[in-house]
């Protein structure tokens, strides 16, 4: 069997709804068990017309939860506490019936309640005949599941119990606890995509030369290997550095602040999070000169500049918004200044840098920081670039389930 440590100690509810495959639940428990984690079963009424609750209470050693309104069970642990406890909750069988409550959001029975109250990701593993699972109703709920981020494994292909053969029948239980295995695996960016801008831009004067700033990109890439550790899709949008692409990052290399914009505006709609690390050159010349501009006789030369596109601001305009993360570099009140920035640029979160203090932030390979939203703020002392940035990484990652948790 493969390596399913990830499992340990894992608190997952396993709801079980009325289906044929419901006894595939049971072999089910035993692997989750085997890898270590805990284990509260959940059954509809459906699924007990299938399997006893007994099966599975002498499995896990557990109560089984069935009814909602219960006095007894909610002495013990009731729904808002088993939605609470849960780390995943998890519905395998999942039936179409299912599956279309959990898709209109209904709260009529335990399990669709526990689902509603719960802020544990969902994964659902639907069970039914192939015409079921192909009618475009439980295709449609599917859809609207799967853009809440339930998470839905399977079905597989095959002949099923009704005699028909296609798509429906729930995956073996092995298939599902290693799915689930990988699921905490992958971390707390797993399925996300995360849009990241880093290093300077570079605006041109004429052919050969440029006006820039020192930043090194190293903070950004930073936390594009931490978002890509977390399981996040990684797009990084950088101008020229130094540094090696972190593999498994989609690098999208830019000069100007133009180039930068036009990329984090494709794909930063409809991403999860953009985190604009970048130190993006705030004015540019107006025209860039065809030829070599020339020495001027009386020693002075005149550049007309103006005023680059704000790319994280225009990033949180964005009518399909992601979580925006800025970073405000200061050299004075720190704090307010951020907090300022953190307003005018409508940023969810700001990262706020003392680059007075040149043993950090820009060139460095230390930084400390504070962390803002519009509700707190967060002290990260001087420490190395990556190890900061992980932490970085974990801290929004919880803002950012927590946002959507509100939101939907
Ligand atoms: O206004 P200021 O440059 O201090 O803001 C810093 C934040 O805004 C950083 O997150 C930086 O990446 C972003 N920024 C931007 N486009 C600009 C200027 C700054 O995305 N033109």
């Amino acid at each position: 069997m493969s390596d399913m440590s990830e499992l340990f100690d894992r608190r997952i509810v396993l709801g079980v709804t009325g289906g044929i495959a419901a006894y595939k639940a049971a072999e089910l428990v035993r692997l989750l068990l085997r890898g270590g984690a805990q284990v509260r079963v959940v059954m509809t009424e459906s699924a007990q017309a299938f399997i006893a609750p007994l099966t599975f209470q002498a499995l896990s050693g557990q109560p089984v939860h069935t009814h909602l309104l219960d006095p007894a069970a909610e002495a013990g642990m009731g729904h808002i506490e088993l939605a609470k406890w849960a780390e995943l909750v998890l519905i395998a069988p999942a039936s179409a019936n299912f599956l279309a409550r959990l898709a209109t959001g209904q709260a009529d029975d335990l399990l669709t309640t526990v689902c509603l109250a719960t802020s544990a990701p969902l994964m659902v593993a639907p069970a039914m005949n192939q015409a079921m699972w192909r009618n475009p109703a439980t295709q449609h709920n599917c859809q609207i599941l799967g853009q809440r981020g339930v998470v839905i494994v399977g079905p597989g292909e095959g002949e099923q119990a009704c005699g028909d053969t296609g798509p429906g029948r729930m995956l073996e239980a092995l298939e599902i606890a290693q799915v689930v295995a990988g699921y905490f695996r992958r971390g707390m960016l797993a399925g996300k995509v995360v849009v990241i801008t880093a290093g300077p831009t570079r605006e041109p004067l004429d052919p050969v030369r440029y006006i820039s700033n020192h930043s090194s990109g190293k903070m950004g890439y930073a936390l594009a290997a931490a978002a890509r550790d977390e399981g996040a899709r990684t797009i990084l949008i950088t101008g020229p550095t130094r540094l090696a692409a972190p593999p498994g990052i989609q690098v999208m290399q830019v000069e100007t602040a133009k180039e930068m914009l036009a990329q984090a505006l494709e794909h930063g709609a409809g991403a999860d999070l953009f985190i604009a690390a970048a130190a993006v050159a705030d004015y540019a010349p107006e025209k860039v000169a065809t030829h070599k501009i020339k020495k001027e006789a009386n020693g002075e030369l005149h550049l007309h500049l103006v005023k680059n596109p704000d790319v994280v601001a225009e990033v949180a305009r964005l009518e399909r918004r992601p979580f925006v993360v800025g970073f405000a570099a200061e050299t004075e009140k720190v704090l307010e200044h951020a907090r300022a920035k953190l307003q005018r640029k409508n940023l969810d979160v700001i990262i706020a840098n003392d680059v007075s203090d040149t043993t950090i932030g820009f060139n460095s390979d230390n930084n400390a920081v504070w962390l803002l939203s519009g509700e707190d703020a967060v002290e990260y002392p001087t420490q190395d670039k990556q190890q900061l940035a992980r932490r970085l990484i974990s801290d929004i990652a919880a803002r950012l389930e927590r946002h959507n948790n509100k939101a939907s």
